[in-house]
């Protein structure tokens, strides 16, 4: 026996007899009726032979003119001649002439007479049709975990091997090797620097660190407001943007988008620390051109020339953090670059997304979980509770990372080196954590992140609680500028689909709505 045909046609989606009119009727009739069957559509006809058709958005239009409905025939509005459809007509290639005529309802004629008309709301109502309505629509899983949504060169996470790099370096190495400013170079420029574009590259970067005076000037104030650092600073970014004149980044070419980028990478370790200082009630310090990148930043927390060990560890710490693939705030500021807006739009929107604790919020957390565990002992019986209780265990997990996550095998050898103050203890609750999580949350592969030991560097380093997550931002957005400035080097906007899944539209208003 044959298999019966799964192509579906026209004639099981259309409604028959379809809504019908004359060009001589008003448009105040043909209305009353299509509303009466509850149809988007009138075919006018001549006997049994379509020759227009009048639509819903027709009648909107109509009805925008204000002229009277009573007054108004069907032959001003209607329009001919009208596309038809025969019945055997498969919804595959009636969907594909609603997409390329961009009209909703087509009569179905057999024999040159009219015997309904299907519309796309009816093509959708088959549930079978779903990829034909949508051809190109994937249904992404929650979180788009594994999703490629863009090409790039500026850097990959390898989860399973435990690896990322930046534009084909081993970003650890390059943490482990070069100040900083190199690694900025070669994810806005390409490449690394030679002795001589690293010297070009910081002349450029150091006028670029001071606050420009007008949001200097309003800097107290923004301070006094926040709550946090990051609240004032994603402000002062914003204003830097507004004073510096930043136009959206549709307008202008690369080398006004990477000037941009370059002085909002340069002045956000300042205003962090500046910021910071202002909340302490103390004033904020000028960056110092002789110092490198860490200990300059040190410089502005307290004034005092760093021990060179621990700037070098903040600042490799920041060079851990600039790019991570496609994370949240990275991907936050490729959708807004998409849309042509200005590099500090993209930038603020990235210091949003990082802000929450399952981005960039959580490295305080984490050691607000060594100060909770407090001693070895108790290190097991907290989190077995606490994962019995269906809590996150801070600083543990990764999206991509199966295995040791890079940055936290490299910062607990930094830790190491420092002679951290916490790191003994770190690293005996790591363990504990690592194999309960594998105990009570089997399969899941669940290790340290970048969060864990970043927090024990950070401390060692005499960076306080409230900076962590500031200090993430201050490097992170180095990458962000890369990334937008891919995204707009090479642009299409953003835009993706949601399943609606409510009460099937359109419903009628309430009775008593707008009362
Ligand atoms: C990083 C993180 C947000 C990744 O989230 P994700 O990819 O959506 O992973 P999921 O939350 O789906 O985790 C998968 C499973 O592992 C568990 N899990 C993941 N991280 C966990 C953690 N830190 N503690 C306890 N259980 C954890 C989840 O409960 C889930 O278990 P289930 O299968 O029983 O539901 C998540 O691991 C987390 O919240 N970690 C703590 C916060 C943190 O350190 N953030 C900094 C990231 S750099």
């Amino acid at each position: 026996m044959a298999a019966p045909s799964t192509v579906r046609t026209v004639a099981e989606a259309m409604s028959s007899p379809a809504v019908t009119a004359l060009p001589s009727e008003t448009i105040e009739e043909v209305a009353a009726r299509m509303q009466a069957a509850g149809k988007g559509s009138a075919i006018v006809v001549d006997g049994d032979r379509p020759i227009g058709i009048v639509t819903e958005r027709d009648l909107v239009r109509f009805a925008a003119t204000g002229a009277a409905a009573a007054d108004t025939k069907v032959s001003e509005w209607m329009t001919e001649p009208v596309d038809v459809a025969a019945p055997d007509l498969p919804v595959i290639e009636a969907f594909a002439r609603f997409r390329t005529n961009h009209y909703r309802h087509l009569p179905v004629v057999e024999d040159g007479r009219l015997v309904g008309v299907v519309s796309l709301r009816s093509l959708t109502e088959l549930a079978q049709i779903q990829p034909v309505v949508h051809p190109s629509t994937i249904e992404a899983p929650p979180g788009l975990e594994g999703v490629i949504v863009a090409e790039t060169e500026v850097g990959d996470v390898r989860g399973q091997e435990g690896f990322y790099h930046y534009r084909q370096y081993d970003a650890v190495e390059l943490a482990d090797k070069l100040p900083l400013e190199d690694v900025w170079h070669l994810l806005f420029d390409g490449h690394l620097p030679t002795a001589a574009e690293r010297d070009a590259f910081l002349a450029e970067v150091r006028p670029l660190r001071r606050i420009p005076e007008p949001v200097a000037e309003v800097l107290p104030a923004l301070a006094a407001s926040s709550q946090t650092v990051m609240e004032a600073v994603r402000t002062a970014i914003s204003m830097v943007g507004a004073v510096e004149g930043f136009k959206p980044t549709l307008d202008i070419d690369h080398a006004e988008r990477r000037r941009n980028a370059m002085q909002l990478c340069a002045v956000m370790p300042t205003l962090i620390m500046a910021v910071h200082r202002l909340q302490q009630g103390l004033d904020p310090i000028e960056p110092r051109d002789d110092l490198g990148y860490g200990a300059n930043y040190l410089w502005m927390l307290t004034g005092e020339e760093p021990d060179p060990d621990k700037g070098r560890g903040v600042e490799q710490y920041q060079i851990t953090t600039i790019d991570h693939g496609f994370n949240a705030s990275t991907f936050t500021t490729r959708v807004i670059t998409s849309t042509g807006a200005d590099v500090a739009a993209a930038v603020v929107d990235g210091m949003g997304a990082l802000s929450g604790p399952l981005h960039g919020g959580a490295p305080s957390r984490a050691l607000d979980l060594l100060d909770a565990i407090g001693t070895v002992e108790n290190a097991r019986p907290y989190l077995v509770d606490a994962i019995q209780r269906g809590e996150k265990i801070m600083g543990f997990g990764h999206r991509v990372y199966k295995t040791d996550d890079p940055r936290s095998v490299f910062l607990r050898g930094v830790a190491e080196r420092l002679g951290a103050d916490k790191i003994d203890f770190a690293k005996q609750v790591e363990r504990t954590v690592v194999e309960v999580l594998a105990e009570l949350k089997p399969g899941r592969n669940l290790y340290a992140n970048v969060e864990f030991y970043a927090g024990v560097v950070m401390d060692h380093c005499d960076l306080p609680r409230e900076l962590f997550t500031p200090t993430f931002a201050s490097s992170r957005i180095i990458g962000w500028c890369a990334n937008l400035l891919e995204q707009a080097a090479d642009n299409r906007i953003i835009r993706p689909s949601a399943n609606y899944v409510g009460p099937p539209p359109p419903q009628p208003l309430p009775d008593d709505a707008g009362r």
